[in-house]
């Protein structure tokens, strides 16, 4: 139910483990260069998850002339996901895998005088091209980035040589914290504020960013589905409307289940932002774990749509779609 990108073959030309948990790629395509990306842009890459090749989205690291002709990603590994960072993870030099041209849902305001950047963990690598490519322009720039731990910091050094002591770093671990509402009273007004990270950083910014009076749309952001409390792991749909009862493995997300099993769920971002997947509940024994930063915490609470993108269940949930069988008709 989403546009369909163009895909090549990549061979992985060269891997470089940048922090204990992070993992740099360089994807070569096989068959020409790799197509120039705006900062902010991401790859789609498909890779092998529990028996079946699913999409797993990566933003892309740097500006096309760091790396001519080829693609660079970093992908942090996380034991307790849905299996696509493990999956990236096995990969070795010279292997192959499908990759999408670029796609931008986090584009830059290149022409704006002063930025605002907030990178939480693996969250800073879109801020790497939109840091370079702001500093190149002359623009005012600071990148707030904030890791659990020192070693943690991918890419600071690199940073820390585009933008000096515009770049402010925090290790959480070391009681560090970032003082976001002190550099967004500092920003002057109209300038753009970028956050990439969890969704609770996201969540921290959107009510520092709302009580300073800025508007909404000056805060643009990009999320990783993570803002889950517990390990994934596997749990049970029925639809009643499709007459279907499946399982949603631990490798795979609700909609990926869904679409699987014949049940089409419209879908746009699947970062749970956009809120195109977000489908009625009709019951659930159990709790839903919400990823999404679509739905209102009120929402959330109400338990009465999730956004099946990212989203999952501890128990079992009965969902509603919005397939209608006279609209089918009506569509022929
Ligand atoms: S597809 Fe955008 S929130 Fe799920």
């Amino acid at each position: 139910m989403k546009s369909n990108p163009l895909w090549q073959t990549a061979r992985v030309a060269a891997l470089r483990d940048l922090t204990p948990t992070v993992r740099e790629f360089l994807l070569q395509p096989l068959d020409g260069a790799a197509i120039a990306w705006p900062p902010g842009a991401h790859l789609q890459v498909r890779v092998p998850v529990a028996g079946r090749e699913q999409t797993r989205s990566y933003s892309l690291v740097g500006q096309p002339a760091d790396t001519p002709g080829a693609y660079r990603i970093a992908v942090k590994r996380l034991d307790q996901g849905r299996g696509g960072s493990l999956a990236m993870w096995s990969l070795a030099e010279g292997d192959t895998l499908s990759v999408s041209a670029p796609q931008n849902h986090f584009p830059l305001e290149i022409d704006a005088p002063t930025s605002l950047l907030v990178a939480g963990g693996i969250g800073i690598t879109p801020m790497v091209s939109m840091a370079q490519a702001l500093a190149r322009r002359g623009r005012a720039v600071r990148l707030l980035y904030a890791a659990r731990n020192a070693d943690e910091l991918a890419y600071a050094q690199r940073l820390r040589d585009t933008l000096g002591d515009g770049l402010v770093l925090a290790v959480s671990g070391q009681g560090e914290r970032l003082d976001l509402a002190g550099e967004i009273a500092a920003l002057p007004a109209g300038a753009p504020c970028y956050v990439c990270g969890p969704t609770g950083l996201l969540g921290a910014a959107r009510a520092l960013w709302a009580q300073a009076g800025r508007p909404a749309s000056g805060l643009r952001f990009e999320t990783f589905g993570s803002g889950g409390q517990r390990p994934t792991q596997a749990f049970a749909v029925a639809v009643p409307r499709h007459g279907a009862s499946l399982t949603v493995s631990a490798g795979e997300s609700l909609l990926d289940a869904l679409e699987a099993a014949g049940i089409e769920v419209m879908s746009d971002c699947k970062r749970g932002e956009c809120g195109l997947c977000a489908m009625d509940v009709l019951s659930v024994e159990g709790e839903i774990d919400h990823r999404d930063v679509f739905l209102s915490e009120h929402e959330k609470q109400g338990n009465q749509r999730i956004c099946a993108c990212v989203s999952r269940v501890v128990g079992r949930i009965t969902l509603d779609s919005a397939w209608r069988p006279e609209t089918e008709a009506l569509a022929r």
